[in-house]
């Protein structure tokens, strides 16, 4: 059995503290083998650097998944060169840096295959290519044996989209998480085929902001017709969203449950 912690888009220093202050506390009470989260806002809102993946690795952060933000800062190129434990989602383009999977040794208890997929609604992300072949392509050749337990991170916008990719990949993957709109669902179950899965895992940022940023700055931004820039809300509570998943195979799961904080 494999105890994973999936956390949340870590938006910023709120978010990054907020990791460093819950993680090791987490690890030791829960058992948990393995943590995850998606560091594509880490860096104030936008992107991730050296700095904000070495701070996160050293909260205990062991696996870092990323999104259409990722792309924003130029240390994206050494992030995902092989040398941090970052991938990219799977569709993008080959010819990008990185991979879309990754593998996370858990000693003992056999390796986690980890995947990056991004979603197509709504998602305005022109070089992504649709993800539900993609993933099928891709498990044809994934050697089963080799895993105690598969996850993919499915960084979409669209929920009928991640219900429905969710649904696709039941019962050949042990779990399905979703990133990207900060907002956490309360959908965690495990599906049919024994795949755990949650639409929106949701974030670990600033509570009273707009996904992370300011909330003046957004209400500005739906009364005028210009877009002021984004600043991430230091200020106030930070919420803690993560999912604690039980993996008994590479293709399914025991237990899904909700770890939410407010820090
Ligand atoms: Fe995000
Ligand atoms: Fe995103």
């Amino acid at each position: 059995m494999i105890k994973v912690l999936f956390i949340g888009d870590v938006c910023g220093k709120p978010g990054r503290v907020a990791v460093t202050s819950a993680v090791h506390d987490l690890v030791r009470k829960e058992k948990i083998d393995v943590v995850i989260t998606n560091v594509e806002n880490s860096a104030h809102g936008r992107g991730a650097t050296v700095e904000t993946v070495n701070e996160l690795m050293g909260a205990g952060v062991d696996f870092m998944t990323a999104g259409n933000h990722i792309w924003r800062r130029p240390d994206h190129v050494d992030l995902l060169s092989g040398d941090y434990p970052v991938i990219r989602a799977l569709n993008y383009p080959e010819d990008l840096p990185g991979k879309g999977f990754g593998e996370v040794d858990l000693g003992g208890k056999g390796k986690l295959l980890v995947i990056s997929l991004m979603g197509w609604a709504g998602m305005n992300e022109r070089t992504i290519t649709e993800p539900f072949r993609k993933i099928d392509e891709f498990l044809k050749g994934v050697d089963y044996d080799k895993y105690a337990g598969i996850l993919i991170d499915f960084h979409a916008e669209s929920t009928s989209e991640k219900v429905s990719f969710g649904l696709y990949v039941d019962g050949r993957v042990s779990a399905v998480v979703g990133t990207h709109t900060h907002v956490p669902t309360a959908d965690e179950r495990l599906l049919p085929q024994g795949s755990a899965y949650v639409t929106d895992t949701g974030m670990v940022g600033p509570m009273n902001s707009s996904l992370w940023v300011k909330k003046e700055i957004i209400f500005q931004q739906n009364m005028f017709p210009y877009s002021p820039r984004y600043d991430i809300e230091e200020e106030g509570p930070v919420r803690f969203d993560s999912v604690l998943i039980e993996i008994d195979s590479a293709k399914s799961a025991k237990s899904i449950r909700r770890i939410n904080k407010v820090l």
